[in-house]
Parts: structure tokens; sequence; C-alpha cells
């Protein structure tokens, strides 16, 4: 910790500043696994032992319902692990049953419930929240878990592929409020990550594709050969094949962690945000389908039209541009949809206000990434509508059914 004496002069009543100064180092590990709940399994037991601590912590559970629907007999499963190891946790309630999907992020009451939980229970800061579901669970639980003695230990265990390969692995959370996506959320890295690809076998098609489209997104400006890889075997991701999208999931997610660990900026303070391209029409086209478009599909759209952005200015080749659309088709992801056309009163497409509340979201000058060749990005600030316009007829007229899909 470090304190530089910095002089100000005594203006107006000012006499002087010191400038405080630290940084914390945050680690925490991210697991690849199958079975994790089978009694054999020892990962979670070595994630919960802290050496140094010699003691029982408490702990408690939050599952997705959907996961609970999906998976006969999960609730037996999880307490069965903690029966077949004793003293690993001196408290812990039958797990507890949570909305699965985006509505429960909208509104506190699950997370006051969570709060009631871990007071009545009294779990104290060194306890585990352990939190086992999609993206939207992960988030309500653990903005909850945050919160409570300014941040009780997590266990994230996601359970779709878009939780495993991203929003599980990173250092934030989100709820819906004031009408919008995420307006309320925290910066609290988990205390470790355990991806189950077990799970992904009871997941919904749309959910498991629209995974795969975060994938493309990073691939496409960090890294050539994931991209090529992601290229070579689309027919077997639209399929599920398990060693492909174990491997997709696996190489995505250190693409997500190595950016919040070398970017410089893991808690977003700056105005770029690399890992959201594609994203400024894809949130807009979600909020204007009332969430019909799925998010991996809006970022599959999304992808696409930036990317035709891309080739107009130069920065991709006419065939990289084909490659990106016709991979994401052949993965059973669409290029289009017919809200790309809307248009407001005033003859203005509706999708470009996108790019004013993307601006917003930012905290003021907007930051568009866009790829610079394949594996590669570079920013631009401000986006040319015309240009815009053009991508989506474009996309619209390869969609020979009218459906991009
Ligand atoms: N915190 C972050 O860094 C971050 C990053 C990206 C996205 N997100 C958030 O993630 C959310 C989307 O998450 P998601 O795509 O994982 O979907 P989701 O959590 O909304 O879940 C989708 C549906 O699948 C069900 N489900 C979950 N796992 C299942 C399984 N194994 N089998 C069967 N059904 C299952 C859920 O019950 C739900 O009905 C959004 O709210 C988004 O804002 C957060
Ligand atoms: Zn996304």
């Amino acid at each position: 910790m470090s304190a530089d004496k910095c002089k100000g002069e005594k203006v107006n009543g000012h006499v002087g500043c010191y400038r405080q100064q630290f940084s914390v180092a945050y680690e925490y590990p991210v697991h690849f696994s199958h079975d994790l709940f089978n009694p054999e399994n020892p990962l979670l037991r070595s994630v919960i032992e802290v050496e140094e601590e010699q003691r029982c912590h408490r702990a408690l559970v939050y599952l997705d319902d959907g996961v609970v629907d999906a998976t006969p007999g999960i609730m037996k499963k999880i307490e069965s692990y903690f029966s077949a190891h004793p003293g690993l946790v001196d408290f812990v309630r039958e797990p507890e049953i949570v909305p699965g999907g985006e509505r429960t992020k909208n509104g506190w009451n699950m997370v006051q419930k969570i709060m009631a939980a871990i007071g009545g229970n009294h779990l104290c800061r060194k306890s585990f929240i352990i939190a086992v579901g999609g993206g939207s669970v992960l988030d309500m639980v653990g903005f909850a878990a945050s919160l409570v003695h300014r941040g009780i230990r997590l266990i994230r265990v996601p359970t779709t592929v878009l939780a495993q390969n991203d929003a599980g692995v990173g250092v934030k959370n989100g709820m819906d409020e004031h009408g919008m996506k995420n307006f309320v959320g925290t910066f609290a890295p988990p205390w470790a990550v355990l991806v189950d690809f077990d799970f992904l076998t009871t997941l919904g098609h749309s959910y498991w594709i629209g995974g795969v489209a975060e994938a493309f997104k990073v691939a496409i400006i960090k890294d050539a050969e994931f991209f090529e890889y992601l290229c070579s075997h689309t027919k077997e991701l639209r399929a599920r094949n398990a060693a492909v999208i174990e491997e997709v999931v696996k190489r995505c997610a250190m693409l997500h962690l190595e950016h919040i660990r070398t970017s410089g900026d893991p808690f977003e303070f700056g105005s770029a945000r690399p890992l959201d391209f594609g994203h400024w029409s894809a949130h807009k086209l979600e909020l204007l389908s009332d969430y019909r478009i799925g998010h991996g599909q809006a970022v599959a759209i999304g992808i696409a039209l930036d990317s035709y952005y891309a080739w107009r200015k130069g920065l991709i080749r006419e065939d990289e541009l084909v490659r990106i659309v016709t991979a994401l088709r052949e993965a059973g992801l669409p290029v289009w949809d017919k809200l790309l056309g809307l248009a407001e009163d005033d003859g203005n497409l509706t999708i470009l206000k996108g790019l004013c509340e993307f601006r917003e979201h930012l905290g003021g000058q907007l930051t568009i990434t866009l790829p610079d060749g394949i594996g590669k990005k570079i920013e631009v600030h401000d986006m040319d509508t015309d240009l815009i316009d053009d991508g989506i007829k474009h996309l619209c007229r390869l969609s020979s059914d009218g459906t991009g899909g």
C-alpha cells in the first residue's frame, strides 16, 4: 500500500491532498469437469477446504429450476455429496430452487430471500454460496452474495453454454432494473468456478447454439486459430457434438479470462468494451423483439452486421466476411431478422438507437470494437449509418427465405 503526498495550493480553503493508491491481486480457479456432484468427484471438496483455515464452513446451495426440471434427482445428488463428505461443511440446508432465466433478474424478491437466508442461517463472510444454473441465476445469486457482509464466497456452477464460456467465468453480475438490462450490479470475482459439461446435455437447443455465438465473437476479434476451428466444426456444433462443445467452451472461457486478466481494465472503468463486439445491435434486437430473439441469436446477427461494416471499411476481406456469415449460418445461427428493417416515424432505422444506448451504457464516448483482420480488433468512435443500412439490406438479401436462418 502506498500513498504519495501531493502538494495542493491553498486556494479557497483547499489545504492539500493525500493521494491514496493500492492494488489488490485477485485469483480464482476455473475448473472443467464431469459429474461434479458425484461423491467420488473430489473437486467441490477441494475448493471448499481451505488448508490454512482448518475449519468447517457453512454453505447454502441455490439451484436453477430449469436444471431441476431437466435433471431428475439433482437435488438428492447434491445432498448426497455433502452426506458423503462429512466434516466438509457444518451446515448445509437442502438446495433452494430459484426461478431460472431472465425473470430471476427482475425485481429484488429473490435477492432479499437469499440475504435473509444468509442472515437467518448465520453464514459469515467465509461461508459459501453455491449457485448452480444459467447466467441469469448466477447473476442474481452472485449479486445477493456480493452484498451481504460486503461479499461472501461464491462458487459458481454454470449450466448453459453461455454461462460456461462467458457469463459464469467473469468478475461481475447484473440485475435488470429501471427497464434496463443489467442496470444494477456489482463487480465481485467468485471464489471458484466449477464447469460440469454434463449439464449441457439437457439444455434447450436455442440456448445451446446461442452460446456458440459468443465463441464466434471472441474468436473473430482475438484468436484466428480458434475461428478456424469453429468454421471447420459448424456441423458438429449444430449436431451438439460433446467433444467439440467442450473444446469450444474451454477455449472461449480462456479467451474471456485472458481478456479480464490482461486488458488492464477488469472492472471496466474505461469506455472500451471489446468483448461486446456485435452487441450494440444485439441488445437492441433483444429488446425490440421482446426477447423473442435470444441473446446468442441476437449476437450472431450483430456479428454479421458489424463484420459487413468492417468489410466496407476495408478492415476485413470479402472472403473473410463470407466465411463469418457462412459459418454462423452453418452452425444454425441467424444473421438477419426483420426487426433490423424497422423504421421510426422520421424514417430512421430503429436499430440505430442501439448505438446511442450503447454509448450511454459505456458512459461517454461511443466505442465500437470491430475486427481488424481475423483474430485482431480495432476500436472506432463513430459509425456510418448509411453503411449499416447497406449491411442490413445485404444480410436480408442473403437470407433467401427471408428469415436469415
Ligand atoms: N455477468 C456476466 O458477466 C454476464 C455475461 C454475459 C451474460 N450474462 C447474463 O446471462 C444471462 C443469460 O444466461 P444464459 O444464456 O445462461 O441463460 P439463462 O440463465 O437465462 O437460462 C436460460 C434457460 O435455461 C434454463 N437452464 C439453465 N441450465 C439448464 C440446463 N443445464 N438444462 C436445461 N435448462 C437449463 C434456465 O432455467 C432458463 O430457463 C443474461 O441475463 C445475461 O445478461 C452475464
Ligand atoms: Zn453476450
